[in-house]
């Protein structure tokens, strides 16, 4: 058994999952500063970002008006799918492969929004990020963790991990175009 740190703390088979699994995940718990400022049921929201191409990497997120620190900007939605069914749709897809659009919500859940998917899924990831993924109720919610101003690109830590260790090799196969300046180079994130 490995023991993979993600949004939660989850046990799996290295035979269960291909080599790699590539599935972004939320460290921290929700923030109670995020979780007060969630979006009212039945009140529309006026969108606060838009998808443009990115400097980063192919499509990205873009604030369209300023966004205030602790603000919850939107959700990471897509087809809701076990781990295992992750594992056999994306497995050898993944195998030499970096792009993901999997999000491991919790132990149970993978969310895929490969597919069909909101505008979250466009969200690159940056080692100086603005915002970070927080779960809530199997739920992925992006939060603005500091002061995002009009027409600066969002971007949260992948914190991508994968089944076996994170070599020099393997991280060189996940590199990072961020462009921060404490950017580490990979994608991938600290196992714990
Ligand atoms: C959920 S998609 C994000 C949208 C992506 N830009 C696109 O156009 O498909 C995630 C994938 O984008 C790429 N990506 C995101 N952030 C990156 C970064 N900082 N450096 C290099 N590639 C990145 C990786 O291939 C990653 O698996
Ligand atoms: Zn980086």
């Amino acid at each position: 058994m490995t023991q993979k740190k993600t949004g939660s703390t989850r046990k799996k088979s290295k035979k269960s999952f291909k080599n790699k699994e590539l599935q972004l995940s939320s460290r921290n718990k929700p923030g109670k500063k995020a979780a007060a400022k969630s979006v009212k049921a039945g009140k529309p929201a006026k969108p606060r970002v838009a998808v443009r191409r990115s400097p980063i990497h192919g499509r990205g997120v873009f604030a369209v008006t300023d966004i205030p620190k602790g603000a919850r900007i939107i959700e990471y939605t897509g087809d809701r799918i076990s781990h295992a069914a992750a594992d056999r749709l994306y497995g050898e897809l993944h195998d030499g492969n970096s792009h993901t659009m999997l999000f491991a919500a919790t132990d149970k859940i993978v969310i895929d929004a490969t597919k069909r998917g909101g505008p979250a899924r466009w969200i690159n990831h940056s080692c100086a990020p603005n915002c970070e993924a927080n779960e809530e109720d199997g739920r992925v919610f992006i939060d603005a963790i500091r002061r995002i101003p009009l027409g600066a690109e969002l971007s949260y830590d992948y914190n991508l991990v994968l089944e076996e260790r994170h070599t020099p090799k393997l991280k060189r196969e996940h590199p990072c175009h961020c462009g921060a300046r404490n950017c580490r180079g990979t994608l991938l994130g600290k196992k714990r």
